[in-house]
């Protein structure tokens, strides 16, 4: 029997790991044990450290539900989303950037027409936005579906809702011929990201701004091209220097512009005072 030691047990696990039949699954189970062996030995990880680690871990998994993804948030505050995010989407500087997906998109969402309002009543500033969906080389790229959702005016999303049967301002919207598409909605709010599970228990301790820029998410998704998860912020909103999952980007930063009563870019008209913000986004073909 071979003896194990704390000098050669990272060796020994690492052997037993490199067995994995998949080559990419040894390299990332090798590499791994390594690092947390690495790690435990440069904090001389202590038994009462590991076991709070592994309740925190625990407690992680305990509190996730389809609709709660606290591991996701729990990799995005650590910086880890964001840097695979910028590893797997390294495209043209003229292309819009990528940011991380966060844990709160929802499959399915109703499919809107040009300027449809996906807010349906809620209260809030409405918010048209609006622009064009673009290649590289400037071409308009038609009937591409932009899956968009965002926060109420409390910070709160449709999965953070118990009991809720209807989508709530979360929608797709296909552009048109001319590559141009017109969100309706209403004007989000900078917002806590969720303090009540070990995520939030652990930030709690620390000086991190738990807060996130007002912004909404847009997955674009179309054949040929990278796909794209990403997000608008509106200029000017709190947090943008200190965004809790570090997703903002200088080329996502968008204004709102306050307009008065009177015509929309739909070609219809609106009797309060309104935001507008217009935005070209930009895709890179695949290969
Ligand atoms: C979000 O913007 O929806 C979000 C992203 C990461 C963590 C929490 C929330
Ligand atoms: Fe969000």
């Amino acid at each position: 029997m071979q003896p194990v030691t704390e000098d050669n047990i990272t060796e020994l696990a690492v052997q037993r790991w490199a067995t994995a039949g998949d080559p990419r699954l040894a390299e990332l189970m090798t590499a791994l044990v390594r690092h947390l062996h690495d790690f435990a030995r440069e904090v001389r990880l202590t038994e009462a450290e590991w076991m709070a680690a592994v309740q925190w871990l625990t407690a992680t998994g305990q509190i996730s539900t389809d609709k709660r993804e606290e591991f996701i948030l729990a990799s995005d505050v650590l910086g880890l989303s964001m840097l695979v995010v910028q590893m797997n989407h390294r495209l043209d500087p003229r292309a819009t950037p990528a940011t991380v997906l966060g844990p709160f998109h929802i499959e399915g969402s109703p499919e809107l027409g040009y300027a449809e309002d996906m807010s349906d009543g809620l209260e809030g500033v409405p918010l048209y936005l609006h622009g064009t969906l673009r290649d590289l080389e400037g071409n308009p790229v038609p009937n591409a579906v932009l899956d968009v959702w965002q926060a109420d005016t409390e910070g709160a999303y449709e999965s953070q809702i118990p009991d809720i049967d209807e989508a709530r301002l979360r929608a797709k919207y296909t552009t048109r011929e001319d590559g141009s598409y017109c969100v309706r909605t209403i004007a989000p709010l900078g917002y806590a990201i969720p303090m009540d599970g070990p995520v939030g228990n652990l930030i709690s301790r620390t000086e991190i701004s738990y807060f996130r820029p007002a912004h909404i998410h847009f997955l674009i998704n179309v054949p040929g091209f990278e796909p794209l998860i990403t997000h608008l912020f509106q200029e000017g909103s709190d947090y943008l220097d200190s965004d809790v999952v570090f997703g903002t980007k200088q080329e996502l930063v968008t204004a709102f512009e306050e307009r008065e009563p009177g015509p929309t870019p739909d070609g219809g008209t609106i009797e309060v005072p309104w935001l507008e913000s217009t935005y070209d986004f930009v895709l890179q073909r695949q290969g």
